[in-house]
């Protein structure tokens, strides 16, 4: 299935596919994924790319921030990604620590690329990035990158705020944006970006930007899956709007199941969530 009314989609997106939304007008989708199961469903439903993002950390191992996932965590979630999907560009998010110098990035990437298969990765990071980016675009692994909120930097950010808001700051993030374009980055992502300065920002690029929390004029959007989908233990955050609440399905068919074991005459199975069309994609 595509969801952009084009021929059937065959084969996996490339940065040429995905330029080509942006240069049509067209809106990219991006959601997380860290399962083969997951990934399989969202590469099913015409998703142009999934983000292994490092909130594996909050949403899946039950951190309080990223910053204990490892580039390990990441090459094992990752390779599973891949292995689920087969249309979608597949992005792994380069952990904290992974990116601090040139050189540093350039190992961390090589790991993931050979390690996983997947085809790009993101990392976090305004003006001080544009280095790595620079690197890693040379060496012919393909950056996503991410600016305004940056979870790996939420201390030195102090918390998680909107970004933008002064003139100051809102030059900087243009800036930032630029730079990183020109160092070799095919997106970059705008996180908690005021939506006026996210607007403008995509205006001024060539390649597309992913807002998240970032209003409605970036040249696409993305989600963490579990926000989406209403599988989280913590609230979603207030731009998430989700669409489905797994976590009482997933309650509900537990405690079903505790009840046909405990009394199997008594109990009757009733099915929770609707049944999925079977195909041969
Ligand atoms: O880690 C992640 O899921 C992310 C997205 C929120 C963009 O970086």
């Amino acid at each position: 299935m595509s969801s952009h009314n084009l021929p059937t989609q065959v084969k996996r997106h490339t940065l040429r596919t995905l330029q080509a939304l942006k240069d049509r007008g067209e809106k990219l989708t991006m959601l997380t994924a860290y399962d083969v199961v997951t990934s399989h469903f969202l590469d099913r439903a015409g998703l142009d790319m999934i983000l292994v993002g490092d909130s594996l950390g909050n949403v899946v191992l039950g951190f309080d921030t990223t910053i204990p996932v490892t580039l390990d965590d990441m090459i094992r979630h990752t390779a599973a990604v891949v292995r689920g999907s087969s249309r979608a560009l597949v992005i792994l998010d380069l952990p904290f620590g992974t990116t601090t110098d040139p050189e540093t990035a350039l190992r961390s990437a090589v790991r993931a690329f050979q390690e996983t298969g997947c085809q790009a990765v993101k990392l976090e990071g305004g003006l001080h990035a544009v280095a790595v980016t620079q690197r890693l675009t040379e060496a012919g692994i393909p950056v996503m990158a991410h600016i305004g909120l940056t979870p790996q930097s939420v201390h030195q950010q102090g918390g998680f705020r909107t970004h933008g808001k002064v003139l100051s700051e809102a030059d900087q993030l243009k800036a930032a944006a630029r730079e990183l374009e020109k160092a070799g980055a095919f997106a970059i992502v705008l996180e908690c970006v005021t939506a006026d300065l996210a607007s403008d920002i995509s205006k001024t690029l060539r390649i597309p930007t992913i807002g998240i929390g970032s209003g409605p004029g970036c040249d696409g959007q993305v989600l963490v899956i579990n926000d989406l989908i209403g599988l989280s233990i913590s609230p979603p955050p207030a731009f998430a709007k989700p669409v489905a609440n797994v976590a009482v399905i997933i309650e509900n068919a537990a405690r079903q199941f505790i009840e046909s074991v405990r009394k199997p005459s008594e109990t009757k199975i009733r099915l929770t969530g609707e049944v999925h069309e079977k195909t041969d994609a």
